[in-house]
Formats: C-alpha cells, structure tokens, sequence
C-alpha cells in the first residue's frame, strides 16, 4: 500500500515519522500548496515523490490511498478530489465541517467504490479495544455515566482561531470527548444540552455538553481550546468503572469494582511506535478484503459524531463558510 499525503504540516510529520519506524516502503508521495515545502517534507520523512498541485498527487497511479492531513475545512475537497480519482482515503478528524459534507462524501465513496475512512486513531489501537472486551463481559454492568474531557490552550493556532477553516474546540478537541462516548455507549442519543464560551472570530473556546440517551445512560462532555485541564475519560457503570487517561492519547487503563479496588490495569503494547500505525493496518485490512468502510470506523459513526457536532454548533450560534456551501 503506497501512501499519498494532502498537506504537510503537523500531523503528516507525525504519521510519517510512525510508518517511516514500521513500514517506510509506505511511504511514496506528500504535496503541498508550495513545491519547496512538498520537497522539503518528501526530503525529510523519506517520500518518493513532492507535488505543489493535490490533482497531481491524486493522478499518480501509484498512489494506493490518500491521507487527507489539512485543516477541516479543505477535508470534504480534498478527499472528493482523492475518491473522484478512485483513490482510496484516510481523512483526519474531525472528518468534514459538518454531516452535509460527511453525507455527501460517503456516497461518492459508495458511488466510485473506495474505501473512506475517518483517522480517529483511539479507535484502532489495541489499548482501546480492551476496554469492549472488558464491558462485554459484564464485570463492571452496563455504562450509565460517561464522562471525557480534552483541553489544550492553543487559541494562537490560525485552524483553531479561523472560521473560514473550521476553528474551535470541538472539531479538534471536543470531537475525541464525543467519539469517547461513541465507542462505549450503545443507546441512540436522545437529547442535548450545552454551554459554549465563544472567542477567536466567533468560534467555540470553551464548551461542556450532555448528551442524553435512550438506554438510561448519560455523557458529559468538555473541550476548550483556551486552558488545560483533565483530558481522562471514565465510564461509570453499575458494578465499578473504568478510567482513561487520555481521551486523545490513551497509554494507561484502569478498571475499577464497586468497592473501588483496582480489579485490572493496561497500558499500551510494548510494540506500539506511536498508535497511529493501527489505523494504517485497519485500512490495510480493508484494501485486501475490498471493503469501503471499516468496521471499526464505520461510516454510520463518523456520520454520528458529525451530527452531534452540527447540533452543538447550532446551539452555539458557531457557523462555517463551509455550512452554506452544498
Ligand atoms: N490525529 C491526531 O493526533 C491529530 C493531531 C493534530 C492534528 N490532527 C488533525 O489533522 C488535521 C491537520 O492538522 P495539523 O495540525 O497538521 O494542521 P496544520 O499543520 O496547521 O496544517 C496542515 C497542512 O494543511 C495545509 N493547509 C493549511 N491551510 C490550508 C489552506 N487554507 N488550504 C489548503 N491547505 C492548507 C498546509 O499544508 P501546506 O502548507 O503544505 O500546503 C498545512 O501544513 C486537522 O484535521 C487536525 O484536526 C490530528
């Protein structure tokens, strides 16, 4: 699988740097506005090829799978662009502006038969998947209280302060929290309730959100853009709990009984480079058994977050150049 990148900034490094440690015959072609950059990036992480122009990248028949790593607001274009090429595509959270642009993607993935898939990379790695295996054998009952929380201060971010390219909290931060209780709860959400505090141009920097949902369980949610603080996740459940220290980045799990005594512990596998090589091997999976979607990012889920962001955005009065564009 040879691996075209859209977008050579923080995150293309980084899952660079991972596949260059596991599998650097992966790596093949990055193209970035400017040529000089693209080259730059291509010299550095070990690429093939550096284009200034994505159409180019895309028209390169020896691009397997394009990983969509710019900011938010260009994700619904420029995967469009991949899948209209036949391009199969790993697009970086939050996965479009809004479900409109989600919806609509993923019917040109159904409609060209690619494979799409959204990069929430917690949802691979192995640290995570445990924490199923562990309420599905009921040891600690049902979730009925959830709560996750990721804060970072980086309000001085141009993707985070800009409306035009999708700013705020939520779609970077917030969209962990949300994704978080996604995995663990299995009930249709029913209700929301939030509070924002709103700042760069008139986007959310602090925000915390309820969701209410139909089997009798509740998330509470919080991101802000602007301070730190907890970034755990806790699944409360009728027989004991279950903490994470990071909602973004998990390197230690602990489970806990009702009288509160530690009954299991986990940390990350002694193998793991980064935790972003797993969704590289999901979506590799997915090539060699010619699925479109994964199912551990399935569409439904990525279209589930979307809708949950779109409702918090409304209640906040938070709107993109994008919201008006499809
Ligand atoms: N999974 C994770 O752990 C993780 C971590 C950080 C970020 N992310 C996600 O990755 C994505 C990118 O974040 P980042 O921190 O890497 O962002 P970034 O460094 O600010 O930008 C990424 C690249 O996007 C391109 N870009 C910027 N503005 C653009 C514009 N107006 N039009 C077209 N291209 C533009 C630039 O590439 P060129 O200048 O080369 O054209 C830039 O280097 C976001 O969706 C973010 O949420 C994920």
């Amino acid at each position: 699988m040879k691996i075209g990148i859209i977008g050579a900034g923080v995150i293309a490094n980084k899952i660079s740097q991972t596949l260059r440690e596991r599998w650097s015959h992966m790596l093949y072609a990055v193209a970035s506005r400017d040529l000089a950059r693209a080259q730059d990036f291509a010299q550095r992480n070990g690429f093939v090829r550096a284009y200034s122009s994505f159409e180019e990248l895309v028209s390169d028949p020896q691009v397997d799978i394009v990983y969509v790593a710019t900011p938010h607001s260009h994700h619904y274009a420029h995967a469009r662009l991949a899948i209209e090429h036949g391009k199969a595509v790993i697009c970086e959270k939050a996965f479009t502006a809004n479900a409109r642009e989600a919806e609509e993607l993923i019917l040109q993935a159904r409609k060209h038969n690619v494979f799409l898939m959204e990069a929430l990379w917690t949802r691979f790695m192995p640290i995570t998947r445990r924490i199923r295996e562990v309420l599905d054998s009921g040891i600690v009952g049902c979730p009925r209280l959830v709560s996750a929380s990721l804060c970072w201060s980086m309000t001085q971010v141009p993707r985070i302060s800009r409306a035009d390219l999708c700013g705020g909290a939520l779609l970077d931060l917030g969209v962990y929290c949300l994704n978080f209780a996604d995995m663990f709860i299995d009930g249709n959400i029913t209700g929301i309730t939030s509070n924002v505090v709103k700042g760069g141009e008139d986007v959310d920097w602090t925000s915390t959100a309820s969701l209410l949902y139909d089997n009798g369980c509740i998330a509470n949610v919080q991101s802000s853009a602007c301070c730190y603080q907890d970034k755990r996740g806790i699944i409360g459940c009728e027989n004991g709990r279950i903490e994470v220290d990071a909602v973004n980045w998990p390197k230690q799990v602990t489970v806990y009984d009702a009288s509160g005594k530690m009954i299991d512990q986990w940390g990350i596998p002694s193998d793991q480079v980064s935790g972003y090589e797993y969704e590289f091997l999901a979506a590799q999976e997915a090539l060699d058994n010619g699925w479109i979607e994964h199912p551990l990012m399935p569409h439904d889920a990525t279209l589930r977050l979307m809708k949950v962001m779109d409702t918090l955005r409304q209640q906040w009065g938070v709107t993109y150049p994008n919201d008006t564009n499809l």
